[in-house]
């Protein structure tokens, strides 16, 4: 993660102020499974499942919540598989979501029955306008609901013996919450648990729906971890959906406002426009110089891999693994790679430093080759690169110049991208042939 230190440098020389930065990962915790599911058009079956769950293992995820078993009974029965069939590797946690109602809370102790360890997530809405619209409750009723919900839990866990519970609460639509009863609520169900720092309680704190800016969020977020009590005693989680668009964005100020754990999707998936993308989450991160403690080393495999899991496209400009997003059509563009390419090669460092590529494409597993397409935007620069990595052969400028403004006719005139065998064919026509 050393090469990309010319970020830091860059934002060093330019603040005039201490910046703050976010220094290592946050716990990651995926909510494909669940949140990224039930937002599916078609929810996964079986094979879906378990294909997500094994990559999410494999990206190096630690914490899986892996459905909302007592409402659905495909996720109880995949939960149930994951657990007889030993599948689930013994420094993964699996979370469980529950809503705080006893025949809810109890069909999801039958459903951990024989896991090593378990997050059994509790949640109740608490914001000004479900308490009013749909819980037609008052404050204490919300806390009552909560704390009766963290109290059977903790009745139950007797029922799994063998199981290492970990507690997790959610004030749901937090971020429509005010502060000081989101943070009375938590502090009630932390009694409950009796959250010490041997037995951390997850408070999970969700912008169930974005309503605010990201620095409001993170002010949220700041103010709630001043004033929760005994703050080494809870992991504040985020828990941010994308309505504005600013899902990352309210991420990394969260975190820097004081959270240590993120629930997130792969490319962003869940309801409405979605839960925080944890895998540009991840990139972000690696481009501060920062080990995201993810595996993002074959972005195109977990892309594949989601796209058949949730049977929905990722973008061709998403951040960071999009099809087009290493590519670059203008000629400035092209020849400013062309230069950035050349100067890395001659130089020994391994600073990555290339105009317009913030990244070098490898890193996540993509490749140089589709960098630069010809079309009819295209400039000198541009077609000499495609002559010199696929051919060999370095062209001198004025051919340069005569050269790309055939490639350019030929492109205006077809309307079409131009392929390297085609500039092949060309430069073999025009300068060869005679
Ligand atoms: O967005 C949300 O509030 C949720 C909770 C159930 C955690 O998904
Ligand atoms: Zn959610």
């Amino acid at each position: 993660f050393e090469r990309y230190r010319a970020f830091e440098q860059v934002k060093l020389e330019n603040r005039s102020w201490p910046n703050k930065t976010i220094t290592q990962a946050p716990i990651w915790c995926s909510v494909d499974l669940r949140d990224g599911n039930q937002a599916l058009i078609e929810p996964m079956d079986t094979t879906r499942k378990k294909k997500m769950f094994n990559l999410l293992v494999e990206m190096g995820f630690k914490e899986i919540e892996v459905g909302f078993p007592s409402a659905s009974q495909t996720d109880f029965d995949f939960l149930r598989m994951l657990i007889e069939k030993d599948m689930i590797p013994d420094d993964v946690t699996i979370q469980v979501l529950t809503q705080a109602r006893e025949h809810l809370i109890r069909r999801t102790f039958e459903s951990i029955q024989g896991a090593k360890s378990a997050i059994v997530h509790l949640y109740n809405s608490t914001s000004e306008l479900q308490r009013r619209v749909v819980f037609r409750e008052d404050k204490q009723g919300i806390i009552d609901i909560a704390v009766k919900g963290a109290e059977l839990i903790k009745e139950l866990i007797p029922t799994v013996p063998g199981t290492k519970i970990i507690h997790q609460y959610s004030p749901e639509s937090f971020t429509g919450t005010e502060l000081p009863f989101a943070r009375d609520i938590c502090e009630a169900v932390m009694d409950v648990w009796e959250a010490s720092p041997e037995n951390k309680v997850i408070l999970n704190l969700p912008a169930t729906v974005e309503m605010s800016t990201p620095n409001v969020h993170a002010d949220q977020i700041e103010w709630f971890c001043a004033n929760i009590k005994n703050r080494d005693s809870v992991i504040i989680s985020l828990h941010p959906h994308n309505d504005r668009g600013t899902g990352i964005a309210a991420t990394e100020l969260g975190l820097l406002a004081g959270a240590d754990r993120v629930e997130g999707t792969l490319f962003g998936n869940g309801e409405r426009t979605g839960n925080v993308d944890l895998v540009t989450l991840a990139v972000n991160m690696m481009t501060q110089g920062v080990d995201p403690k993810l595996d993002i080393s074959d972005i195109n495999r977990i892309k594949d891999t989601a796209e058949y899991c949730n049977q929905l496209p990722v973008h061709p400009r998403h951040p960071w693994v999009g099809e087009l997003v290493y590519t670059a059509f203008s000629g400035s563009h092209q020849d400013a790679i062309k230069k950035g390419m050349t100067a890395l090669k001659a130089s020994n460092e391994d600073l990555w430093e290339v105009p317009y590529l913030p990244i070098d494409p490898q890193d996540i597993g993509r490749s140089y080759e589709a960098i630069i397409r010809i079309n009819s935007q295209s400039g000198k620069g541009g077609v000499a690169y495609i002559m010199q990595t696929d051919y060999h052969m370095e062209l001198p400028k004025a051919l340069q110049v005569d050269f790309s403004k055939r490639i350019q006719h030929i492109a205006e005139t077809t309307g079409k991208e131009i392929t390297p065998e085609v500039i092949w064919e060309t430069f073999d026509e025009s300068y060869l042939r005679w």
